[in-house]
This record gives structure tokens, C-alpha cells and sequence, in this order.
């Protein structure tokens, strides 16, 4: 044998099986080999043939296919399962045992991969639940310990993504973000080594990172062409999404591939977790969604996938809402609010929702961030008449009623921190480290659980008729410790937490299963997939200005759809930025997902009052095919001096178009918009919606008819000509006598 023989540096494997997990364009091929490796052979487009692909011997023949999991001792690469076993041991070597392949319906397949430590008893499950339509693989793990004692995990994932491909030059978008400033897009080019997204907030999922990104693997991504793969996890917590771009270790020189392994945990910093002998620990689900047509595709397909089995509803419209909070922040009684009760009345609104400071009483009354926390209970000081008056208001203006909470915190200001300080979350001998002069319920103690699920639940028994819940979340962990959790398990709270967060919203939604539920976290704070399972809708942020909301909503949209994307109109100046924006701007940018109103309507003259009359006439017209339509984005904020963006119906009989101007400069080149996704062979008759009184429309062809494919080819020719200009334009077809 020469020195440099392939088979002196790497194995043949002698592949015994192939798993095939399957969608509509995508496949994931898993092969196990003679020596009982599970390894990953390939993620992308669908293969004609998987079993000649991989048995061609020009993948295999003296190169190393990565494993699909990979164990620290184990696995040649960087370990992503780094377990200390009962005997004290740190090396973990799986092997595969047997799978089982589950039909659950005409759409869904779940595949189940079960694996064991080669010494110890140790089982790891892998599963893969395919939505063929969606293109979609959700992917979770779950670890058995059936060893002799506890055993440590340090480090799991809930999915490991190894793909290896020579000609790849991977971009990989994420969507950066902070308090009023949520999801903006960055896009980079992958380079040797690791690339993390992180967050470590413990309450908050997507403040710092969203948990989702795009990877294109040819180049930088496109909107419509090119292969791109997404993930998106679904954790309300922290997290970690590694980027790991490297080579074969133990391939020989000449077939060393470039190797990415991607993998998404809930585990970040000293967040190990104890698990006693017959216990088993799940993951969280990473959702792993493909498209050969670029990032559009990507989009239609999660939003597509959330709509029908990640989103409460998700195919009944939400009311329009007008919420109390920029308008009257504490500063209200009940004539103020049944007179913005009646003011959303007059703008055609549909349900009212009192935001904070509706609680706690005498010196732990809510009238300020400082009190009140915890004290579920009305504040007879503020409302009288208790929450029955401004229900019963409500119902006789026919408008629905809707109510804050915040009820994982506590303020120290308040009965429940005086009844339970025990209840917080905080290492015991330490000092209570405040923020937003509030601390932290221990949501890992099944008794701060109940006393949590019953705050909420019993204002609902006494108010049947409350239909909607904002869940607000407005500080992260700090002081990390748990008085509940032992000693030993102190690392616990970081899973705990969420898992007993989760089992709050799942009795909620069980047992109140018609209120709508509104995930809030100081804004966009709990965006994620994990969350929108028990919700109708999210608060896209507390920026309410229009111009930023442009790039956030534009950032939001790429991941989660506009149906769960409250968007709500606020007075000018802004109170976040201080910016004046015309009302049709404001409300051009809030329709193109669930509408709402952030205001007092009494502070709005006459004129703009009439304006939003008709506003919100014409959302009505567009509000199903908003909420339920297919995303097609035209011209992007961060290419452009415009925004431009649209939803199709599933028929294709109608589109709604939203163009928006965030610059204005002279000598500026309008754009002609070339539409998408629509029948070439259908006509369709072009309208603009919601124009100023007396407006002349910003488009050329409006009340034209024009044929799908003019309007592909050609495009429409559009005027947006003063700063902050904006269009909605209605496509429908026309149907020739
Ligand atoms: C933060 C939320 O994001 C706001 O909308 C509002 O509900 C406040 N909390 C109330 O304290």
C-alpha cells in the first residue's frame, strides 16, 4: 500500500441503507452504513434517484460522509452532543438501530431515526416531520437516558444540517434586531469557520437575533431564482444557531470537500441539563423550509406551512384593532376610554383592547411601571364600574374587548411580591437586580405555573366576555438562579422556564379556546415559531413610525406571515421618533398586514377622522386576501428608494399591491413594477384603493384592464412623486363577457 493510499487516511463505507425524507421539491438523504453510522448525503433539490446517487461510490469512495449527529469523541467534527454519561464518561459514539416511517396524512410523514450509544444506554431519536406541499421539514431530537444513573447533557441540538458541496459559495442572511429596531436584514458570505447567531435573554426569543435565517448557496440570494435553505427555531427562549464552514477531516487530499454543518440548539451558556435515569429531554423544533426559486419561494412556503399548523386560526381574519396604549398610556378612567371606545366606532374599528394599567390597587395601583405587577385584580380606584362596565360599553357599541397582561412579572411594589419573594427568578443570596422596576416570575416551579395560568384565567371566568389577550413580556433573565430548582440543578431554568411557560399557554388555549391571543414582548420581543403555535398574532414592535415599521414589517415578512403581524397606526409626531408622516402613508404601511389603531381618536381633526373612515373601509376590501394571500415582494427598502410588495390569492383572481417612497429626491427614476405570481392568461382590471379625497391616482393604468402577462412583461407604470408617497393598488380579475 502506498504511503498516500486513500484507504490509509479514510474509510469506505459500505452503505446498508438509505432514508430518504422527502417534500415536495427537497429531499434529505440519510444513509446508514455496514458500521452503523447514520450520515447525511444530502439536502437540496429532489433527487430522481437516490439509491444510484449515492451508490455511484463517487461520494463515498475514500471520503468521509458526515455524521448526522455529531458526538463529541465520536464524530470527527466539531460536536455538536457532548454528553457526560453515568459512569462519568465524556465520549458518546452513536450508532443507528432501526427507523420507522409514520403517514399521517396526504400532506405529512413523519420519519422517526432511532440511534444508541454504542456503550451505554443512551438513545437518541430523530425526527423529521415532512409537509410535502410547504416544502418544509420540521426536525427535533429526543434523548433517553436509560444508564445506570443521571447523565449530563452539556451540548445537544435540536438538528444538525451537514451539507457538502464543492461549487457552494453560501450567503447567509439573518435578521439583526433590538427594541424598536426588529429584524433588519444583513446578508454575508460564509468564510471559513464558525458564524453563530445568539440570544441569550432566557424571556426573549428575537431581540438581538430573530431565530431564523436564509442561506443561499449560489451567491447572494434573489428574490425570485437560485437554491436557498432556511431554518427557523422554534424556541421562546434562548438560543444558538451555528454556522460551522470547514472541510472533511478525515477525507483523503484529494476528495476533500468544503463541509458546512449548520445546527440550532436552545442550550447557550451554563445551561447544562441533569437527566435522571429513565427521563427522557426533548428539543425544540427547527423548522427547516427549502426553495429553488429563491427567497421568495422561501417565505410563501413558511407562511403557507404557519397558517395551517403553527398559527391559532390561521385562516380567519383578525379584527381591526384600536389598542390603548400610545393613546392614554396610564392616564385614563373610564370616560376616556369609552370615548375612545366611541371614536373607534366612528372609524369603522372593530375591537377594543386596554393595554396597562388596569390593576392593582391603593399603593400598588398600576399607574406607572413602578407598581402593580402581579396583582391581577381590578383597580376599583381607576374603573369603578370594574371591568364588566367597559365590556358591557363595548358590546353595545358592537365592539369586541380585549385586555393586557403581563403575568410572568412581578413589581416588588405589590401583594404578590410581599406574599411570595421565593417566586422570583434570582440565586438566593443575591439582590434582586430590577429592570423596568420589575423582576421575574420562576415559570420552572409548577406553583408560580398555576398562579400564573390562574391570574389570567380567572379574569377570563369572571369576563366571558373578553376575547383577546395582549401577553406582554417586557424584561429578560438577569441574576440567573432558581430558588425552586436544587443546587445541582440550577442550569435547568434556561428550558424550564419555557417548557413551563408553554404548559401556561397550552391551558390557556385549551380551555379558553375562542379568546385571541396576542404575543407582545417590549415589541417584537417573542417572534418565533414557538410562540405563534399558541397565538393569533405578534406585536411587530413598539416603533410604531411608519418609515422604520417599512424596513421591519419588510424584515418580519420574510419569515412569518402578514395575517400574524399586528401593524398599528399611531398619532404623528411619533412618539418613538418624533417623525411626521402623512396619515395615508401611516395607514398604507399598517394594512399590508393586520391593521390596527395606537391612538386617541379625539386627538384627530375632523379631515384626518374622515381619511381613516375610508381607510378602513378599504382594508376590508383587502383584509382576506392580505391575510391570507401569497407574499410576493417587488422592490426592497434596502436596494431601493422604494418599498413594494404584494399578496395574490390562492386563484389568482385577485392581488393587492403596496408601493411605498421612503426617499425623495430630484432626478429620481420612478420605477416600473413588474408584477408577480399572477395568470398571464387572466385579465385583470387595475384600481387604486384608498386615495385623499380628491387624489388623483399614482397610477397611469388605473381603471384599465390588462392582461396577466402585460402586467408580468410590461409592468405597471407608477407616479409616487413627494416624500413618503404611497399606493394601494387592487388587481382583479376580469372575467370578458
Ligand atoms: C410594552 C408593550 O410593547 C407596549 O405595547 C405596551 O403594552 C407596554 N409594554 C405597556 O406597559
Amino acid at each position: 500500500m502506498k504511503l498516500n493510499d486513500k484507504a490509509i487516511y479514510s474509510p469506505e463505507y459500505n452503505i446498508e441503507k438509505i432514508i430518504t425524507i422527502e417534500t415536495k421539491t427537497a429531499a434529505l438523504v440519510l444513509a446508514v452504513c455496514q458500521e452503523k453510522s447514520l450520515l447525511t448525503c444530502h439536502f437540496g433539490g429532489k433527487l430522481d434517484n437516490p439509491e444510484s446517487y449515492i451508490a455511484t461510490g463517487k461520494i463515498l469512495k475514500g471520503e468521509e460522509l458526515p455524521k448526522s449527529i455529531s458526538a463529541f469523541g465520536g464524530s470527527e467534527h466539531n460536536a455538536t452532543l457532548r454528553i457526560t454519561h453515568a459512569d462519568q464518561m465524556i465520549s458518546t459514539e452513536l450508532i443507528y438501530t432501526t427507523h420507522v416511517i409514520k403517514k399521517i396524512d396526504n400532506n405529512r410523514v413523519e420519519t422517526i431515526i432511532t440511534l444508541k450509544d454504542k456503550l451505554h444506554h443512551l438513545h437518541v431519536e430523530l425526527h423529521y416531520l415532512a409537509y410535502a406541499a410547504e416544502d418544509i421539514i420540521e426536525c427535533w431530537t429526543v434523548f433517553e437516558n436509560n444508564e445506570a444513573g443521571v447523565i449530563t447533557l452539556h451540548d445537544y441540538a435540536s438538528f444538525e444540517l451537514a451539507i457538502s458541496n464543492q461549487t457552494a459559495d453560501y450567503h447567509m442572511t439573518s435578521f439583526f434586531g433590538l427594541w424598536e429596531r426588529e429584524a433588519s436584514i444583513q446578508e454575508e458570505k460564509l468564510t471559513f469557520g464558525i458564524k453563530t447567531l445568539e440570544n441569550n435573554f432566557g424571556t426573549w426569543s428575537s431581540f438581538g437575533f430573530n431565530p431564523a435565517f436564509l442561506l443561499s448557496t449560489e451567491g447572494k440570494s434573489h428574490e425570485d431564482f437560485g437554491e436557498v435553505i432556511s431554518g427557523a427555531y422554534a424556541w421562546t427562549g434562548s438560543w444558538k444557531i451555528d454556522f460551522n464552514y470547514n472541510f472533511n477531516k478525515l477525507a483523503h487530499d484529494s476528495v476533500q470537500r468544503q463541509l458546512l454543518t449548520v445546527s440550532a440548539t436552545n442550550q447557550t451558556v451554563a445551561a447544562d441539563y441533569h437527566l435522571n435515569q429513565g427521563k427522557s429531554l426533548t428539543t425544540p423544533k427547527f423548522i427547516l423550509n427549502y426553495s429553488n426559486q429563491g427567497t421568495g419561494k422561501i417565505s410563501r412556503n413558511f407562511h403557507q406551512w404557519s397558517r395551517q399548523y403553527n398559527l391559532r386560526d390561521g385562516d380567519s381574519p383578525r379584527p381591526i384593532v384600536l389598542n390603548s396604549w400610545e393613546g392614554a398610556h396610564f392616564d385614563y378612567n373610564e370616560d376616556v376610554l369609552i370615548d375612545m371606545m366611541d371614536g373607534l366606532v366612528k372609524m369603522g374599528g372593530e375591537m377594543f383592547v386596554l393595554d396597562d394599567g388596569w390593576f392593582g390597587e391603593n399603593e400598588f395601583a398600576r399607574d406607572s411601571i413602578y407598581s402593580g405587577l402581579g396583582d391581577w385584580q381590578v383597580n376599583r380606584s381607576k374603573l369603578p364600574n370594574g371591568l364588566e362596565y367597559l365590556i358591557e360599553q363595548a358590546g353595545k357599541r358592537d365592539l369586541a374587548f380585549g385586555i393586557w397582561f403581563e403575568p410572568e412579572m412581578v413589581n416588588p411594589n405589590s401583594e404578590l411580591f410581599k406574599q411570595h419573594p421565593e417566586w422570583v427568578i434570582k440565586q438566593p443570596e443575591r439582590d434582586n437586580i430590577l429592570y423596568r422596576q420589575q423582576l421575574v416570575l420562576d415559570l420552572s416551579n409548577p406553583l408560580v405555573q398555576e398562579h400564573v395560568y390562574q391570574s389570567v384565567a380567572n379574569i377570563l371566568e369572571q369576563h366571558p366576555g373578553i376575547s383577546y389577550i395582549k401577553w406582554d413580556c417586557n424584561r429578560s433573565f438577569t441574576n440567573f438562579g432558581s430558588q425552586f430548582l436544587s443546587k445541582n440543578n440550577q442550569s435547568h431554568l434556561w428550558y424550564d422556564y419555557v417548557q413551563g411557560l408553554y404548559s401556561v399557554y397550552h391551558r390557556i388555549e385549551k380551555n379558553f379556546p375562542k379568546v385571541i391571543l396576542q404575543v407582545c414582548a417590549s415589541g417584537g420581543g417573542r417572534i418565533d415559531f414557538g410562540s405563534l403555535k399558541y397565538h393569533h398574532e405578534f406585536w411587530a414592535s413598539d416603533n410604531t413610525d411608519a418609515l422604520q415599521r417599512v424596513y421591519i414589517q419588510w424584515g418580519l415578512s420574510h419569515i412569518y406571515p402578514a395575517i400574524a403581524c399586528a401593524n398599528h397606526v399611531s398619532i404623528c409626531p411619533n412618539h418613538q421618533t418624533g417623525r411626521t408622516l402623512p396619515l395615508k402613508f401611516r395607514f398604507d404601511v399598517a394594512m399590508s398586514g393586520r391593521l390596527g389603531l395606537e391612538l386617541k381618536p379625539s386627538d384627530l381633526s375632523e379631515t384626518s377622522l374622515n381619511f381613516v373612515q375610508e381607510a378602513v373601509k378599504s382594508y376590508k376590501l383587502i383584509r382576506e386576501v392580505v391575510s391570507k394571500g401569497d407574499l410576493y415582494r417587488i422592490m426592497s427598502p434596502y436596494a431601493s428608494d422604494y418599498s413594494i410588495l404584494s399578496y395574490l390569492c390562492e386563484k389568482k383572481q385577485k392581488l393587492v399591491m403596496f408601493a411605498y417612497k421612503l426617499n425623495h429626491l430630484l432626478g429620481q427614476l420612478m420605477p416600473t413594477v413588474k408584477l408577480k405570481g399572477i395568470s398571464p392568461s387572466k385579465s385583470y382590471l387595475i384600481e387604486e384603493i384608498n386615495l385623499r379625497n380628491n387624489q388623483p391616482s399614482h397610477c397611469l393604468q388605473n381603471g384599465v384592464v390588462m392582461s396577466g402577462s402585460d402586467l408580468i412583461s410590461k409592468g405597471l407604470r407608477l407616479n409616487l412623486n413627494e416624500e413618503y408617497d404611497s399606493a394601494v393598488i387592487t388587481f382583479i380579475e376580469h372575467l370578458r363577457d
